[in-house]
Order: structure tokens, then sequence, then C-alpha cells
């Protein structure tokens, strides 16, 4: 866990508590402990690095991204995964070697594609038949290209489903006979180098059965079809602990199983082992962060539920309204037991803007108290809005009892910057 309580009962991270944070700086805030993003990352690389087998792990902007958070990327040696103008626009501007960037999405703008080709990325995932032309129009010289199978394959947290995910924007299907045409018409164009195959299976997966029965369904559909490839990539989804009952994706046994098991599933073929890449994001970012409010109105109906609504919502907080998503509440600045069920509600105006719907906090919590969000590293900040405007809050990266502003508060001028008087 990113958060611990000190001697004094207040909550810390990376050695500063969390209440002087806040003091300091306002909220909301996001907060995020370097070394565990490091750690993470560093536990992907040792994982492979034990499997002997060439590999690749790329960090999936979408959960998260910003020039410090793609420096970091960069210094852990991870490659970078990119959906759409402005993630590249970003990876670039931090000065991400752009041979080490793949560029993903199911409706890559002309702009889009010329952009990534004018920077030379690693390689485009192509994700439509109709990409193919375009590439090899726009393309100057020989660009690496991937494709994405849809595999019929579903996951979601517990359970596997094969032909499940046949009726899907994502991917070429194997199944339809998609996937095949896309590899012959790659052949055909003198530009294009097909240098894998791709398939991302779902969010929020727990253990690896899913991926690795995708994983040999694959290899035997590029042997039977006799279509050789360098690279295997897995996609992203490893699961993260958001609330007691969750685990995270074991990283060391996890990565071991599926290496091991493509491995011999290659062997069994007689088909050379690809190199494996990943592309995780939540896995990354996602405990590593909190989010910071302080409370506000504190509204008891008696007998039905008690609201306690917090500076912040669904402008940074959507998942809850989204997904149905659970997390956990902390109190920042007192350690006291947890003797109550309330909602942290945001301070949005819809009934929906929930942050939390069955919180567990001390009875004692009132106004000006800070309550700490945790897991709120992936897919928060980077699915923020100014709904109500509501302006994006900062982000902080703490490390060795420092805290470090990698993204400052939105300011009142920049809500109103883009408007024409
Ligand atoms: N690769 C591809 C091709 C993806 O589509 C995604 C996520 C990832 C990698 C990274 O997946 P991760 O390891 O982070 O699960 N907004 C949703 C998540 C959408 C994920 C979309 N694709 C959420 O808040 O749960």
């Amino acid at each position: 866990m990113a958060v611990k309580y000190n001697e004094y009962g207040e909550l810390t991270m990376g050695g500063t508590s969390l209440k002087t944070l806040a003091q300091s700086f306002g909220t909301p805030a996001f907060v995020y402990d370097e070394d565990e993003i490091r750690n993470q990352m560093r536990r992907y690389h040792e994982a492979f690095r034990k499997s002997g087998l060439k590999y690749n792990i790329s960090y999936a902007s979408k959960a998260f991204t910003c020039l410090q958070m793609v420096k970091l990327v960069d210094e852990e040696d991870l490659q970078l995964d990119v959906v759409s103008e402005g993630e590249l626009y970003t990876a670039l501007a931090a000065g991400f070697d752009p041979s080490r960037i793949h560029f993903h999405g199911n409706n890559k703008t002309k702009r889009e594609i010329q952009y990534a080709l004018e920077n030379h990325v690693g390689y485009i995932v192509i994700d439509a038949l109709e990409e193919i032309d375009l590439i090899n129009k726009y393309a100057s010289e020989p660009v690496d290209v991937v494709v994405r199978l849809n595999p019929g394959v579903e996951a979601h947290t517990h359970e596997f489903i094969q032909t499940g995910q046949e009726d899907s924007k994502f991917g070429l299907s194997i199944k339809h006979g998609l996937a095949k045409e896309a590899i012959e018409a790659i052949n055909d164009k003198e530009k294009l180098n097909l240098k894998g195959v791709h398939f991302h299976i779902g969010s929020q997966i727990e253990g690896t059965e899913a991926m690795i029965e995708t994983a040999k369904l694959v290899l035997q559909w590029l042997k039977d079809n006799n279509i050789e490839v360098e690279l295997l990539n897995l996609g992203g989804g490893f699961g993260i602990k958001y609330v007691d009952g969750d685990t995270s994706f074991p990283i060391e046994e996890g990565i071991a199983e599926i290496t091991s098991a493509i491995k011999e599933t290659a062997e069994s073929l007689d088909y050379p082992v690809p190199e494996i890449g990943v592309e995780p994001g939540r896995s990354i970012v996602g405990e590593a962060g909190v989010t910071l409010y302080e409370v506000g109105t504190i509204k008891e109906i008696p007998g039905v539920n008690k609201y306690v609504s917090v500076d912040g919502g669904m402008s940074d907080h959507i998942r809850t309204a989204l997904y149905d998503a659970d997390y956990e509440a902390l109190l920042v600045n007192r350690e006291e037991e947890a003797d109550e069920t309330v909602t942290v509600a945001g301070k949005l105006c819809e009934s929906g803007d929930i942050i939390v719907r069955e919180a567990k906090l001390p009875s004692s919590v009132q106004r000006g108290d800070y309550l700490a969000i945790l897991s709120t590293g992936a897919y928060h900040y980077s699915m923020a809005s100014n709904y109500n405007q509501m302006q994006k809050p900062p982000v902080f990266f703490m490390k060795d009892g420092k805290a470090r502003e990698v993204i400052k508060r939105q300011s009142l001028r920049q809500l109103i910057i883009n408007d024409t008087k």
C-alpha cells in the first residue's frame, strides 16, 4: 500500500505527512509514491529477465501521462504505448525516443498516421483493414506494423470467455477472416513490414489463464496459417487491488507462468519462440496513487444514510459513477477506528456523483478533515474533466520525504482560455 499512518496518527506517503501536503498545496490533489511506480516497473523487468526470453514492456500512457511520468518510464527503460496525437505529443515533448513508442487506436486519423510516421515511431498497431492502405500511402520509408487481433476471447475479472468479444470495435477478427486478410494485405505492401501480432483481452484481469489460453490460440492460428512473426504482444489488463478481496496481478509468478506457457506452446508447435510484449497501465500506477480531498458538508438522513461530501467529485473521480467501482477511503489527519459506513459524495450537481458508496470511516469525521481515496493512480487524472467548470487537480510525486509537483492545479483562467470574447 502506498500509504501508512505514522506515530502521530497521520497518514503518510514516501515519508511525508499527507495532512501537511494537503495544507500546503490544497485539495483535491493526486499524490503518487514514486518509488512504488518505479518498483512496479522493475518487477516486470525482473520477471521477464528471469524467463530468458526476448521481451518488451510498454507502459500504457492512457492510465496516466504527463511529462514527468514519461521521463520516469524512460528512466526505468520501458517502452510507451500511445493512442492519440495528444499522447504521442506528450511523449515526444518529454524527449522520449520515438523508436520505443507504439501507436494504437481503432480509428487513427489521417493526421495521426502522418504524425506517427513523421516521427518514426517504433511500430503502428493496425486495427482496421483501411489503415493498411493509408499507412502505405503516407510512409516514405519502410515501417514496422503489428496487427491487433480480435481472438474472440474476453476476460472478465474472474472468468474467461471464448468467442466472447467478437462484436467489438477493436482488432481484426480471427474467426471472421479479417486478421488473415490484413496480414496478406500487409505482405503485399512494399513499405509495410509485419513485425508481430497483438491482442488485448480486457481490463483488471485476475490470474493468467485467459492470457495464456489466448496466447495458445493465437500461436496455433499463426502456425496453421504459416504466418511467422517476431513479436507476440499480449496487451495490458493486469489487475490491481482497489478494496479488500481484490488481488493485484502477481507479477513475478504471473509473468513466469505466461512466458513458460508461451515457450512450451511455441516449441511444441515447432514455431519460433516470439519476443513477448506487454502493455500494463493500471498495474504500474494504479495502487501507487491516492486522491486527497477535504471534507465539507456532512448530511445525515436519520435511518437512511450519511453523506460525507468532499471538495472534488466526478470531474476527478469518474470510475464510481461510470463503472460502479469500489474504493477504500482513509481519514488522513487522525488514525481512528472506522466504526461507521457512510457515502463519500462529490460536490458536482448530479446524484450519481459518488466517490465511495459504502466507505468505512470513523464516526468523528467532520468538516475540515482530509480523506485519502486509495488506488486512484490509474484512469483518474487521465479521465478527469472540467464538468461544472471544476479545475483539474494538481499531481505530486512523493520521494525521499519530498513532494514534487508534476502537474499544477488548473487555474480559473485556464478554464476560459479557449473561449472567444
Ligand atoms: N493495451 C491496450 C491495447 C489497451 O486497450 C489498454 C487499455 C491497455 C493496454 C492498458 O490496460 P491496463 O493494463 O491499464 O488495464 N478506463 C478504464 C480502462 C480502459 C482501458 C482501456 N484499454 C478504467 O478506468 O478501468
